[in-house]
């Protein structure tokens, strides 16, 4: 169930709010310069020569931006977008007959792309190349293949694990582009932001404090924030202030560095059961209780890119910056003699 939160009388699911704060234009789209840079000069290429946009892969960690831009590239090259999803499309027919009604130049945006289906993936290769769709008529030796004509469209894909993709399909997408987690002042702009859109009142210092702990990640950022202002409606006098920031993050078990409870399981488990590794990736989420794929996607990046976590031949490995952030003990020698083992 969604939470609903009651602003000016109306009724908004968390769900709507993300949306109503997804900037629209390049112009509303903070950071990410050099992606931004890069798509702006192939978009305007493609429009000045009258040609569909080159198809475009989008990768990095989850709410970062990727399906934001998307429509942005679509809203920009003045087309439309048809947006599905890898899990969601199971046979190749539900494919190629979403390829034969896209329109002339259009995008298809299929997010999750590397969880598509293999004989779904193969559809889109003559696809992607030669805007066709190759039909097996027939069964056995009579079997007849009959090339069928669809509109050049763009496809963009998105993914979160770039790695997982398949080099035929990974080859196929003219552009590429890798998303990164955001500065400190570029998410304090984008909580800037949706403070206005929302018509929030809040100071300098309290954003700040809140971009401080979204752990470089727009969508966190905005979730952090409608959370904050929960706390400072009820207990507040409506005012978001450093002082309210930092005590509702703390209600919300947010640390510093924008760890959450699972995070510090997850260093606290390799720590305490498995002498700070290295130990295997489906061992931890077995011991903590999740998806091997969960932590892989939405909770290591940030603990590598804390550089809390080190990623072995041989597993993951606490640092000693983890074992700092977690008040622990660096078992310093011990773990160095693992390392000259490798
Ligand atoms: N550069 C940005 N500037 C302002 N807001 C942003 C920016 N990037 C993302 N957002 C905000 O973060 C939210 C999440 O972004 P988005 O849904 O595009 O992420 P995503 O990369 O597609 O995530 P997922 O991998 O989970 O699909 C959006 O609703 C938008 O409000
Ligand atoms: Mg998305």
């Amino acid at each position: 169930m969604e939470e609903r939160i009651v602003s000016a009388g109306k009724n908004f699911t968390d769900g709507e709010i993300e949306n109503s704060l997804r900037p629209k234009s390049f112009g509303e789209f903070i950071g990410q310069e050099k992606v931004v840079e890069n798509l702006k000069v192939f978009i305007q290429a493609a429009r000045e020569r009258g040609e569909t946009l080159d198809h475009l892969l989008l990768c990095g960690p989850p709410g970062l931006g990727k399906t934001t831009l998307a429509n942005i590239v679509s809203h920009e090259m003045g087309v439309n977008i048809r947006s599905t999803s890898g899990p969601a499309i199971e046979r190749p027919g539900d494919l190629a007959a979403i390829l034969t009604n896209l329109q002339e130049g259009h995008i298809l945006f299929i997010d999750e792309i590397h969880r598509l289906p293999r004989i779904v993936e193969e559809i889109l290769y003559p696809a992607m190349e030669d805007y066709a769709l190759d039909i097996v008529i027939g069964k056995g030796p009579s079997a007849r293949t009959l090339k069928l004509d669809i509109p050049e469209f763009t496809l963009i894909g998105a993914t979160t694990r770039e790695g997982l993709l398949t080099s035929p399909l990974r080859g196929r997408f003219g552009i590429t582009c890798r998303l990164d987690f955001y500065n400190i002042d570029e998410v304090e702009q984008i909580v800037r932001r949706s403070v206005k859109v929302l018509g929030i009142e809040a100071n300098s210092s309290g954003l700040q404090e809140i971009a401080r702990r979204s752990r470089g990640t727009p969508r966190v950022a905005n979730r952090l924030l409608r959370r904050v202002r929960d706390i400072v409606q009820v207990e507040g006098d409506g005012v978001i202030t450093e002082d309210f920031a930092s005590k509702a993050l703390e209600k919300l078990e947010v640390d510093h560095l924008g760890l959450e409870g699972l995070d510090r399981k997850i260093l606290l488990t390799i720590m305490d059961k498995f002498q700070g590794g290295p130990v295997g990736l489906g061992t931890i989420a077995a011991a903590v209780s999740e998806e091997t794929e969960t932590i892989e996607d939405v909770y290591e990046p940030y603990l590598l890119q804390r550089g809390l976590l080190q990623r072995t031949a041989r597993g993951r490995v606490v640092t000693e910056k983890g074992y700092e952030h977690c008040e622990r003990k660096y078992p310093g020698e011990r773990r160095q003699t693992l390392f000259n083992e490798e």
